[in-house]
């Protein structure tokens, strides 16, 4: 028996696949290395998977390779692989995110809609939801993307769900809301700041810094996706948020506080796509999925500092 996670090399790719190996899963990861950005992140990231002997590495594009070879003993998909990022969603680049968010995503169903599964887990974006006026993000809103990444999320999970309808597929999607931690990517606010903070650069902000966001810390992502594949009821979508509501300008402060530094900072015009609230409501993971995000965001930035400081010495 094992386990196939897409998008392995990635930032929450190889946090959840480190995660699965440590408690003693066998592991199937594919990635293509999309130099979205800089590759080398993405193979000292497989670096660290590699150590581990039930860890079996497939480098390959999912519009392309042949999945259905690799599918023998799989009883849990965690499908990641994705074309990230909501502000350089416009223009040209567009044609990546179908490409890597909806076709790849067809691909793979059609490569598992005749075998037996125990679950097949969606990484779906709070980016679905899109600008509202609305408190709180609940899963029966309905969608209205702000962005072309959030439409692209969208019809990924209108996909898996309808292989779920027609072919009994059986599919979790999980609605990320801004993951932060150790190893994020290079085009997310924090692991700029921090760069910043160290290098003594200027961070850009986006608008005036009152944006608010429901940051994630990675760990609790890792958790929520082990609980979806085991508890997730099939055809159902969920929030994962992290419950640490800030703007970015309280984000700033904090890292600030934490780097015992002043942060030299930018303001220009807000981003297109880029939405002014996310904030998720959980309750329907928390009954279902028993999910409980446990990271604050003090202590999930302490811990990106201290590993970005690391990287440097
Ligand atoms: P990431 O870019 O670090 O990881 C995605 C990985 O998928 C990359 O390593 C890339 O090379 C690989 N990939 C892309 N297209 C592929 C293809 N066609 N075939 C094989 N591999 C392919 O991004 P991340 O931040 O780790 O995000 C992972 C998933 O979670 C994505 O689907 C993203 O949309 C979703 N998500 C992320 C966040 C966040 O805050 N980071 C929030 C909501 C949803
Ligand atoms: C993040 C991920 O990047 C998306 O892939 C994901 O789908 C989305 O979360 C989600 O929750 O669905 P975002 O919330 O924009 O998107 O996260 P960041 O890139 O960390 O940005 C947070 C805020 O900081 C945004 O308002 C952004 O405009 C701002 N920002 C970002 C800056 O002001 N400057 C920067 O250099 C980067």
């Amino acid at each position: 028996m094992a386990i196939l996670v897409t998008g392995c090399a990635g930032f929450i790719g190889s946090h959840l696949t480190e995660k699965l190996l440590l408690s003693g899963e066998q592991v199937v990861g594919i990635d293509m290395l999309t130099p979205y950005y800089p590759v080398e992140r993405k193979r000292k990231n497989l670096e660290i998977l590699r150590k581990h002997q039930s860890f079996r590495f497939v480098e390959g594009n999912l519009n392309q390779m042949d999945i259905a070879s690799l599918l023998n003993n799989i009883t849990v998909i965690y499908h990641l692989a994705g074309q990230p990022g909501v502000r350089l969603s416009w223009g040209k680049d567009f044609d990546e995110y179908v490409d890597h968010n909806i076709r790849a995503t067809q691909r793979l169903l059609e490569a598992v809609k005749n075998i037996s599964l125990q679950k097949l887990v969606y990484a779906s974006s709070s980016s679905v939801y899109g600008n509202v006026d609305r408190d709180i993000l609940t899963e029966t809103d309905v969608p209205t993307p702000f962005s072309p990444y959030g439409v692209t999320k969208l019809a990924g999970e209108h996909l898996v769900n309808s292989y779920r309808a027609n072919f009994g597929v059986p599919v979790t999607s999980l609605r990320f809301f801004t993951v932060f931690g150790p190893r994020q990517r290079p085009d997310m606010a924090f692991q700029r700041v921090v760069e910043a903070l160290i290098n003594g650069n200027e961070f850009v902000v986006y608008g005036d810094g009152t944006q608010v966001r429901d940051f994630t810390y990675v760990e609790d992502i890792v958790n929520g996706c082990i609980a979806a594949a085991n508890r997730g009821r099939a055809g159902e979508v969920y929030n994962l948020g992290g419950t640490n509501l800030a703007s970015l300008n309280d984000a700033l402060n904090l890292l600030q506080e934490i780097a015992g530094k002043k942060l030299n900072i930018k303001y220009i015009e807000k981003q297109s796509g880029d939405v002014s609230k996310t904030r998720a409501n959980i309750s329907k993971a928390q009954s279902d999925l028993q999910y409980q995000p446990h990271i604050s965001l003090a202590e999930g930035l302490k811990r990106q500092f201290l590993y970005q400081s690391s990287l440097t010495k």
